[in-house]
């Protein structure tokens, strides 16, 4: 099958390169030039694991191409994807303007090239948009299309794997015509046989902020039993797993930390909570998870402040982890971004170390936190001569460093960690003073 890719990022390239991989024939258009002729030359603009062995492939065997212009794509193409950002806009609600304005596009080219073509919606969008994409298409032509809402749920770091082996992949439509295309176009990856579920559009809008606002309050329930175990002298790790070996719960997504962040997490949850309003429902959970992951991500930075009894003055730490998460790029409403900006507010000096997430970390601070910033290059020089090591992400490498050495290479052995990386006995042994999320502290 032809496929166009509109929006070439995160999800659109990781989308055109599996499909590419399937044996699809690819073009993938983004209003982004520069990133194109990134693409066109070979680089790959994201940090994916997993991304560059597939692209190549599907350049080489000639199934992928890029380019800037969307007619060229309307026109090779039978499916249409529509992979545009859907940033929060006022109270939160889903910009929608990116998506909207390539459909008008997209009205005016079927005029041009009257062929029946699927519009597959990729983005996350609010409950009824297939319905307005469909209506502005229709305003502009009289020819037959469709409109699919088709949610992804990929997740950053291992995307290439959750878009080739999906638990399931979720159609909204009410046409037999496009639900087959749909189900022919998914087949290579569905084949172990995990379910294509075909259901109606605005369920299966609705499905995709549904799982997302579920994860996050079941990542913010776990931060607050974190909050009360660190108040009642409980450990949330044995917590975690006296309940999480309980099948109704389940052992993920129970990690405490210092919040969720990225690019989905918040901006679907604001938006499903927008949704609500507007509708004149009083979702209370989501105000509650919004409310604790805001002073959740700056909780460490609470807890800095205790230890050093609100003097930071001429204080020098070492950031670990910049990204939101591990295996990506990505710093989108990174908790990193919080804590290092307060930080900075607050007179303290960063030596800041991330594998991966430098270059976006540094497009998306202020002048005040990059001033109190050096970005260096491994995660030895971050802890050299510092007051204390700040953990804002579990990057592999940070898991299991000698922390026997830490005394030795820092000025002094405090350890803040969001992520709970080390055992509370190792970090005695140590001789650190190890302040976590949830389990008692450790002083030397
Ligand atoms: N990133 C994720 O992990 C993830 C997972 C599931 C769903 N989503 C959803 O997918 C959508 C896209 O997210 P993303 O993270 O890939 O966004 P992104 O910002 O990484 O990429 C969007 C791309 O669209 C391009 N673009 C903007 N306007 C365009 C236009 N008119 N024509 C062509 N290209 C245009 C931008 O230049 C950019 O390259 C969002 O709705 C998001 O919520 C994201």
């Amino acid at each position: 099958m032809k496929i166009a890719v509109i929006g070439t990022g995160y999800v659109g390239l990781v989308t055109g390169t599996c499909f590419a991989d399937s044996g699809h024939d690819v073009i993938c258009v983004d209003i982004d030039a520069e990133k194109v002729q990134k693409l066109k030359d070979g680089e790959i603009p994201i940090y994916e694991p997993g991304l560059r062995h597939v692209f190549d492939r599907a350049i080489r065997e000639e199934r992928l191409q890029f380019t800037t212009n969307l007619e060229e794509a309307f026109e090779f193409a039978s499916a249409v994807f529509l992979c545009l950002p859907t940033p929060p806009g006022a109270d939160g609600q889903a910009d929608l303007s990116f998506v909207l304005n390539v459909a008008a596009d997209l009205g005016e080219l079927f005029n041009k090239i009257p062929t029946y073509k699927v519009i597959v919606n990729k983005s996350t969008v609010p409950v009824g948009t297939a319905d307005k994409v469909r209506e502005i298409i229709a305003s502009k032509t009289d020819h037959e299309f469709d409109v699919v809402s088709n949610p992804e749920f990929l997740r950053e770091g291992a995307a290439v794997e959750d878009f080739m082996k999906p638990e399931r992949v979720v159609v909204g439509t009410s046409s037999d015509k496009a639900a087959n295309i749909m189900l022919a176009m998914y087949q290579p990856f569905v084949r172990s046989g995990n379910p294509i579920i075909v259901m109606d559009e605005r369920s299966s809008e609705l499905t995709k902020y549904a799982a997302n606002a579920m994860l996050a309050t079941k990542i913010t329930f776990m931060n607050e039993i974190a909050n009360i175990c660190e108040r009642v002298g409980a450990n949330v790790d044995q917590v975690r797993k006296g309940i999480g070996t309980d099948s109704r719960i389940g052992k993920r997504f129970l990690f405490a930390g210092i919040g969720y962040g990225g690019s989905c997490f918040p901006k679907d949850v604001q938006a499903i909570h927008h949704t609500a309003v507007m509708h004149h429902y009083d979702f209370k959970i989501l105000d509650a998870v919004m409310s604790v992951n805001d002073s959740q991500k700056v909780s460490l930075v609470e807890k800095i402040k205790l230890f050093y009894q609100n003097d930071l003055s001429n204080k020098v730490f070492g950031i670990w982890g910049l990204s939101f998460k591990p295996e990506t790029d990505d710093v989108r409403e990174a908790p990193s971004l919080y804590i290092t900006k307060e930080l900075a507010r607050l007179g303290v000096k960063m030596k800041a170390y991330d594998p991966e997430a430098i270059e976006s970390f540094k497009g998306s601070i202020d002048d005040e936190t990059s001033n109190a910033i050096e970005f260096v290059s491994t995660r030895d020089a971050a802890l050299e001569d510092v007051d204390a090591l700040i953990i804002c992400t579990e990057w592999n490498e940070f898991r299991r460093p000698d922390i026997n050495r830490f005394p030795h290479i820092m000025k002094s052995p405090n350890v803040f960690d969001g992520r709970n990386l080390y055992d509370l006995e190792d970090a005695q042994t140590a001789g650190l003073n190890y302040i976590s999320v949830g389990r008692p502290s450790v002083y030397v």
